[in-house]
C-alpha cells in the first residue's frame, strides 16, 4: 500500500520529510514529490501550494501519477468553534466549499448539481486517529471543515461560514482533496492543527503559529502511518 501525505505549504510537510528514509524526489506538473518510507511503509509526500486549484492538481497527481492508495492531509486551519484553541487538532468528518455559490439558481451554498455540499471522510481512518489519540491522551476534535479560496480574518465572515455549513474550522484545500478522492474512490483523511481564530488577529497568529501547529499535525499523521495496516 502506498500512502500519500499532502500539505499545502512547505512548513506543513517539512516535519514529515525530515522523518522519512530512502527519499527520492521527482518534479512533475511543476511540483516536487518526495517518495520514501516511514517505518517501512511506502509514502509519497508533497505540498500543493495554497488554495483549491493547486490542491486539486496535487491530490490528482498523488493518486493518478504516483499510484497512492490512500491520502492523508496534514496542515493548519483557522478555528470557527470557540472550543478550538491554537495548537488543537481537528479531524474533518466532512468537507464543504464555503465560497461555492450558485444560490441565484435556488441551490444551497456550497452545492453544484451532481455534487454534494459536504463530502464525508473515510470512517476507518478517522477511527484509527481516534484510537491513537485515546492511547496518547491527545484531545482530537471532529467536525465539518469548510474550504475556500480566501484567508479569513473577519469575525462576521467566520460566523457566517460556521452557521451556514455547521463548520468547526476553515482552511483553503481540504474540500478539493475530498472532491478528488471521492471521485477516484480513494479513502482520505484531513487533519488540521489550529493556527489562528480567523479573526482580526488571524494573519499575525498564522505567521506566529504556522510552524508549531504544522508540526503538531505532522507528528500525529506519522503515528497514523505507523498504525495503518498494510493489506
Ligand atoms: N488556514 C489557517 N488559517 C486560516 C484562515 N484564517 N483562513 C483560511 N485558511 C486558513
Amino acid at each position: 500500500m502506498k500512502i500519500a501525505i499532502m500539505g499545502a505549504m512547505p512548513e506543513e510537510i517539512e516535519p514529515l520529510i525530515a522523518k522519512l528514509d530512502n527519499v527520492t524526489t521527482t518534479v512533475y506538473a511543476a511540483n516536487k514529490y518526495y517518495e520514501g518510507t516511514y517505518k517501512g511503509k511506502e509514502v509519497v509526500v508533497a505540498y500543493s501550494k495554497i488554495g483549491k486549484v493547486f490542491a486539486t492538481l496535487t491530490a490528482t497527481m498523488l493518486i493518478e501519477k504516483f499510484g497512492c492508495d490512500i491520502l492523508l492531509f496534514s496542515g493548519v486551519a483557522g478555528a470557527i468553534s470557540d472550543e478550538l484553541k491554537i495548537g488543537d487538532l481537528i479531524i474533518a468528518d466532512g468537507l464543504c466549499q464555503h465560497d461555492l455559490d450558485i444560490t441565484a439558481f435556488g441551490h444551497p451554498f456550497g452545492y453544484v448539481p451532481e455534487g454534494e455540499v459536504c463530502i464525508p471522510t473515510d470512517v476507518g481512518l478517522r477511527n484509527i486517529a481516534k484510537e491513537i489519540a485515546a492511547s496518547k491522551g491527545i484531545e482530537l476534535k471532529e467536525g465539518v471543515i469548510a474550504t475556500g479560496d480566501q484567508f479569513i480574518a473577519n469575525p462576521e465572515k467566520k460566523e457566517w461560514i460556521g452557521e451556514v455549513f455547521k463548520a468547526h474550522a476553515l482552511e483553503m484545500e481540504g474540500a478539493s482533496v475530498a472532491v478528488v478522492c471521492n471521485a477516484l474512490n480513494v479513502p482520505f483523511f484531513i487533519l488540521r492543527a489550529i493556527s489562528d481564530a480567523a479573526d482580526m488577529d488571524a494573519s499575525f497568529n498564522f505567521d506566529a503559529f504556522l510552524e508549531s501547529s504544522a508540526k503538531i499535525s505532522a507528528d500525529f499523521i506519522l503515528s497514523m502511518v505507523e498504525h495503518i495496516q498494510e493489506d
